[in-house]
């Protein structure tokens, strides 16, 4: 694949981008007074209002002319008909097929991979209506009250996020945890809670060797066992998430409890696979098949709407003109809905682990930057927080405004005030406040020449900076499976432009060798390594403390 910056559809961009950066959004939407009708789009039940970023109709050509020249099209469609696109571990990339409805047919070698999918479903369906209706016991036959998920990184995120995002729909009874750290106070905290009586412990790997996982699902059996006393009871109280059976076995859950999934579903992508059990459990298996049809929805939409009018396609060409030619460094991400907190982070995983990469499919350099710096919190908290840097900081951060129109809640008051500040802050970023109007307000409010002066250069907004806005009309199971399908195949478009491979992560490898080497060193099991004078220093305060 030829370099991003050789190809004529890029430097027609960059030539583009000598002009267009200097362009005031403020003047965009002077100049089209029609530009909100121009440049939103409905899928899938979200709404995407684009028009507050950096560009126009030229720049979107232009951005699409580049996507033709990557091939764009071609590649979503080897992802979603099950081409072996992860190259460094020779695997299909199918999370869409998770969502596929029963009766369509995909093949993966040879195998119909939507029947083994509709095959897992159906056991965690059986099994989430068992522990939901109080027919599935603990040993002393009672009815489950606590399920503990243990996992990390995509075997956890994603549960978490969608657990806490459908919160209203959640069962009465059962009340969800998740540990993931293998920092002790995580599960401490947890366990403090728990009756181990009507305790469920789903331990969830893809791999069932990730370090942390493993240590936190022993404490959590030894714990059991101190408590309830045998070993054979383990099979009321615990269930696996995992590919690898061998290791489920041997940690000893019966594998008529283990729920499978299969190795071209990514980490990151695979709350829709059995790693979902957590949701199904909590908000019931009819709203888990609602959120696998929301997302199927956009899957549809990705796959089959035109280039310049589908949704992850313009978001991620929006978010690839922010990093290239606009330096933006980072995305900041803003729900305006609480239960949205742990989106952000979500999408941390999702985009950095997936295109936090610098080489190319073939190995060469990426010859630009990367993925941004994904981060974000919960509007309207984040206002008062770091959106000061935001609106008058030295970086230009382009902002994601996620809202619902109508709330869960009759609190209408709330509401209002919830989208009101964050149209609001779409606006001010947009417009900013000129040194004129800034003067105006100082003026009006009876400062002297000297005083005015003094605080101009506080009280002026530079503006210009851009926003999407994504708005769904309740925080649902289908919205939000949208919403999470989106995000993923924008990502996966921004790994297209940039040609790296988006669904490896070898980058998290190193740290987890070297933590295995100075844990031994720490635990005494082995004599201490000459790393480096600071690595040394550490290792050595760790065990005789503080001088
Ligand atoms: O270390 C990174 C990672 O491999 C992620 O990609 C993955 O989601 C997480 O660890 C957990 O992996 P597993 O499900 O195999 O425990």
């Amino acid at each position: 694949m030829p370099a991003l910056t050789s190809l004529p559809a890029y430097q027609a961009l960059a030539a583009h981008a000598e002009t267009a950066r200097h362009w005031q959004l403020r003047d965009l939407f002077a100049q089209d007074p029609q530009r909100f009708e121009h440049m939103h789009l409905q899928a899938a039940g979200l709404f995407l209002d684009y028009s507050k970023n950096r560009l126009d109709a030229e720049t979107l050509r232009l951005l699409l002319a580049l996507a033709e020249a990557r091939d764009l099209a071609s590649w979503r469609n080897a992802m979603l008909t099950g081409a072996r696109i992860n190259h460094t571990e020779q695997r299909a990339v199918l999370h869409t097929a998770l969502r596929l409805p029963r009766g369509t047919r995909l093949e993966v070698d040879g195998e119909d991979v939507v029947a083994q999918v509709h095959g897992v479903l159906e056991h965690m369906k059986r099994f989430s209506d068992e522990v939901r209706n109080g027919a599935w016991r603990g040993h002393t036959d009672q009815e489950i009250t606590d399920v503990v998920n243990i996992g990390i990184g995509g075997s956890d995120l994603g549960p978490k996020m969608a657990c806490l995002a459908l919160r209203h729909y959640a069962h009465p009874r059962l009340r969800m945890h998740f540990v993931s750290n293998v920092d002790g106070h995580d599960i401490e905290a947890v366990l403090q809670q728990l009756n181990p009586e009507t305790t469920l412990f789903i331990v969830a790997s893809k791999t069932f060797t990730t370090a942390e996982t493993m240590m936190n699902a022993q404490t959590a059996r030894s714990w059991f066992i101190q408590q309830c006393g045998a070993f054979a009871d383990l099979s009321r109280h615990f269930v696996a998430v995992s590919t690898n059976t061998a290791a489920v076995k041997a940690f000893g859950i019966d594998p008529a409890n283990m729920f499978p999934f299969w190795d071209w579903v990514g980490g990151r992508y695979s709350l829709w696979s059995a790693i979902g059990l957590p949701i199904a459990l909590s908000v019931g298996f009819a709203y888990f098949s609602d959120l696998l049809a929301g997302a199927h929805a956009m899957d549809h939409h990705f796959a089959t709407a035109p280039l310049a009018q589908n949704m992850p396609v313009l978001l991620g060409l929006i978010g690839f003109w922010n990093r290239q030619f606009l330096g933006c460094s980072s995305l900041s991400i803003a729900p305006y809905h609480q239960d949205l907190n742990r989106f952000p982070a979500y999408l941390q995983q999702l985009d950095m682990e997936s295109n936090g990469k610098r080489v190319t499919r073939d190995g060469s350099p990426v010859d630009t930057p990367t993925c941004p710096v994904i981060w974000g919190e919960c509007g309207t908290n984040g206002q008062h927080a770091y959106f000061q840097l935001l609106h008058q900081g030295s970086d230009l951060i382009p902002i994601d405004f996620i809202a619902s129109l109508q709330p869960a809640h009759e609190r209408q008051r709330h509401h209002t005030a919830l989208l009101a500040n964050c149209f609001a802050q779409s606006e001010a970023f947009m417009k900013g406040k000129t040194a004129d109007e800034a003067r105006a307000e100082l003026e009006a409010a009876g400062l002297d020449a000297a005083e005015v002066a003094r605080l101009l250069p506080h009280k002026v907004f530079p503006g210009n900076r851009p926003s999407n806005t994504i708005l769904m009309d309740y925080l649902t199971p289908p919205a939000l499976g949208a919403l999470i399908a989106l995000y993923e195949h924008k990502t996966f478009v921004q790994g297209v432009l940039w040609d790296v491979n988006s669904f490896d992560q070898w980058g998290v490898e190193l740290g987890k060798v070297l933590a295995k080497a100075i844990e031994a060193e720490l635990s005494g099991d082995a004599h201490p390594a000459l790393h480096d004078s600071s690595t040394n220093g550490l290792v050595q305060l760790a065990k005789r403390g503080l001088p």
